[in-house]
């Protein structure tokens, strides 16, 4: 048997000549493994990325794509089934929802409704029009989530070359939770990110000025540190944080010190003696205590805030239509180099929760049905990090 018949080369060119790294993608991502240059490579350029992993069905590097949705906690909680070269149907992973902290699953439902806003984008880049159908089947009580589709997606090839401009600056998306420096957010500011967000759902609304911003800080600072103190809730954070180079880059989701904001040295020493994902040394005071003091500094470096408000049932398709916009508005921050970081401890569903939703409610002067479905903070900051994605083949079905 001769060496080169097992070379990589020869693998790949055999591959490609007889098509079956389309079916062999999983297993050839299994050979590479996956790393940090991936990470960043994917963000960079997805559809590229998803032809270099062998997929080569425009619906396939649509899903792909899609993956890079901010989503909660980074559980990327999405399940697809592929119909044909033209649809698949989207349904939440039962077995990702953290039902501790979104006991509705609302946060649960935004995520799916990013996840369709930005297949959406990527099939538009790639010349063809999506139709999104909504909970085709219904939708399903929280103890049976993921049994019936939240959506049904649909592409066909666009008649007019129109684009949305927002998918090119999905490379620059991210999750900025670094302390922001620089100027306070200017009200032609966000003006632009509301005109090029362009929601058809959202009633997005901004607040800015130092003294206005510092009046929410409390309500944002006690609810983290509520959270932080109540046991069941913490724990979801532990169960979800992947702390060592080989666990992020091996599960592929979930938190890390650097989407936190904290590389290089600082990150080395934290990892190296304060970091502890032992179930004692997560919920000791000290580890609580700095928790919530980086939360603190993080949130008093706001330079700007911005509450995504709804006003109707407030039920889980208004949740996705929500996810929908907010995806949009990620981008518009991303293209305008807008640093962004949504922090939902005051608009959570579990009972203690509750109290901080109201005092948002009346600090924005919100009325009756009115909602606050997210909110986060803006300001400037060079940070980068690329948070990890799973591969194709963990959300298939
Ligand atoms: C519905 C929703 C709620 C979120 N809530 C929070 C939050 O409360 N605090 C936070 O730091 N990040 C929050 N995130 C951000 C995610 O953790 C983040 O998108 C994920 O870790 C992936 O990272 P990336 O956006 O940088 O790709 C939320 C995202 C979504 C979609």
């Amino acid at each position: 048997m001769k060496q080169d018949r097992f070379s990589r080369k020869s693998f790949l060119q055999k591959g490609f000549r007889t098509g079956a790294i389309v079916s062999l993608a999983p297993l050839v991502s299994e050979i590479f493994a996956y790393g940090e240059e991936d990470a960043v490579s994917f963000r960079e350029n997805p559809i590229l990325y998803a032809e270099k992993i062998g997929l080569k069905r425009p619906i396939e590097k649509i899903i792909l794509t899609a993956t890079l949705a901010p989503n909660s906690h980074n559980t990327q909680p999405w399940k697809i089934k592929i119909e044909s070269d033209s649809s698949f149907l989207l349904y939440g992973d039962p077995k990702r929802q953290l039902l501790s902290i979104d006991p509705v699953n609302r946060q649960f439902y935004h995520t799916q409704g990013c996840f369709l806003e930005l297949a959406k984008l990527a099939a538009d880049s790639l010349m063809f029009d999506a139709k999104i159908n909504l909970f085709p089947k219904g939708i399903d009580s929280v103890s049976k989530t993921g049994s019936s589709p939240v959506a049904e997606f649909r592409i066909s090839p666009k008649d007019l070359c129109v684009h949305d401009f927002l998918f090119p600056s999905l490379p620059k998306r991210q999750m900025n939770r670094s302390v922001y420096s620089g100027d306070w957010i200017t009200k032609k500011e966000t003006d632009k990110l509301l005109h090029l967000t362009n929601a058809s759902f959202l009633d997005i609304r901004f607040v800015l000025g130092k003294k206005e911003i510092e009046s929410f800080l409390p309500t944002l600072q006690n609810s983290f540190a509520q959270e932080t103190n109540l046991t069941a809730q913490n724990e979801v954070t532990r169960v979800w944080f992947r702390k060592s180079k080989e666990e992020i880059y091996s599960k592929r989701d979930g938190l890390t010190l650097e989407g936190n904001g904290i590389s290089g040295i600082k990150g080395w020493a934290a990892k190296k003696f304060f970091l502890d994902l032992s179930y004692d040394g997560w919920h000791s005071e000290a580890s609580k205590a700095a928790s919530i003091d980086l939360f603190k500094n993080q949130s008093n470096s706001s330079k700007g805030l911005v509450f995504f408000v709804t006003k109707g049932k407030d039920d889980a398709k208004e949740w996705v239509k929500t996810g929908m916009d907010f995806m949009r508005f990620t981008l518009a921050c991303a293209g305008e180099n807008i640093a962004f970081h949504t922090m939902n401890q005051a608009l959570e569903d579990y009972p203690e929760s509750l109290v901080f939703h109201e005092e948002i409610k009346s600090l924005l002067g919100l009325k009756g049905t009115e909602r606050v479905q997210l909110l986060g903070r803006l300001g400037r900051s060079s940070y980068k990090y690329d948070s990890t994605r799973r591969g194709l083949e963990e959300i298939l079905i």
